[in-house]
């Protein structure tokens, strides 16, 4: 099932993976709803979607804030009628022992990472289920299914947590013609990172190209109409 012609919303579009996957969405001329906090870099990549032949609007959104989203969201519905797929990508890291985060660090995490996916996802299903179809895709992370230290406590608790409401979201909207699929990606070459504060590139042996993953999530959006890759993870392979 082509994913042309079709609105697809995500978050964290201005950069990473958000970006990557706004791209190669573009390429099937889909019409495109960016959503992050940076209004310069959303604007070149609605551009960049532009020039690959998408129809692209942005949004400035914070999903850590329930106010922002529903702006956003009725922006999103009067502009594009139809919410065909949502994308909760929007995402940020951080690591240290349990007792060297600050409160606010704690919840800023949770509002991204979390809240961000609650939110969007509470604003798109009633439009989903009027249209009795939708695909939501969460972007989580290998730390959202395995545990590490190396992962950081707050990121992998935002990410398990987001797993639990995924994995539940299925049950609730059987029969409602919404599929939803929880993806758990291994390392990425992207800005996380340095988003962090942490002066580290995330590149090299143990990263994936963001590219090659979009190309993976529209081939999972792409399905036929009575197939759902409800839960997929993807890691680096190394010879
Ligand atoms: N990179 C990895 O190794 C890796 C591994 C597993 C899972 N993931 C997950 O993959 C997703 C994408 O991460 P990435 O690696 O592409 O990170 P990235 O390059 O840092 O991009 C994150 C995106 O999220 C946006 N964002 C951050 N906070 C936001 C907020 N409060 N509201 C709206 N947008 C916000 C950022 O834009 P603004 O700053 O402009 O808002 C940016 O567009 C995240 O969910 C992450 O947890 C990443």
């Amino acid at each position: 099932m082509s994913i042309e012609g079709k609105t697809v919303v995500i978050t964290g579009a201005s950069d990473g993976l958000g970006k990557s996957i706004a791209l190669e969405c573009a390429e099937k001329r889909v019409k495109l709803a960016l959503l992050a906090r940076s209004e310069e870099k959303l604007q070149s990549v609605k551009k960049e979607c532009e020039a690959q032949g998408g129809e692209a609007e942005y949004y400035v959104c914070d999903v850590g804030d329930a106010a922002q989203v529903a702006s956003a969201m009725s922006n999103i519905k009067q502009r594009f009628s139809t919410l065909d797929i949502l994308i909760n990508n929007a995402g940020i890291w951080a690591a240290g022992p349990l007792e060297s985060y600050s409160i606010e660090k704690i919840g800023a995490l949770f509002a991204t990472n979390t809240l961000g996916t609650i939110y969007m996802t509470r604003s798109a299903v009633p439009i989903m289920k009027q249209q009795q179809s939708g695909q939501i895709l969460n972007v989580m992370s290998i730390a959202g299914v395995e545990t590490k230290d190396a992962y950081g406590i707050i990121y992998t608790a935002t990410k398990h947590a987001l797993h639990g409401f995924t994995e539940t979201l299925k049950e609730e909207l059987q029969g409602t013609g919404i599929k939803v699929m929880g993806f758990y990606p291994g390392g990425m070459a992207t800005n996380i990172l340095k988003a962090a504060g942490i002066d580290m590139p995330n590149s090299g042996d143990q990263s994936m190209d963001t590219k090659d993953i979009a190309k993976i999530i529209v081939f999972v959006l792409e399905q036929p109409e009575d197939v759902v890759v409800d839960h997929f993870e993807v890691r680096k392979f190394t010879k």
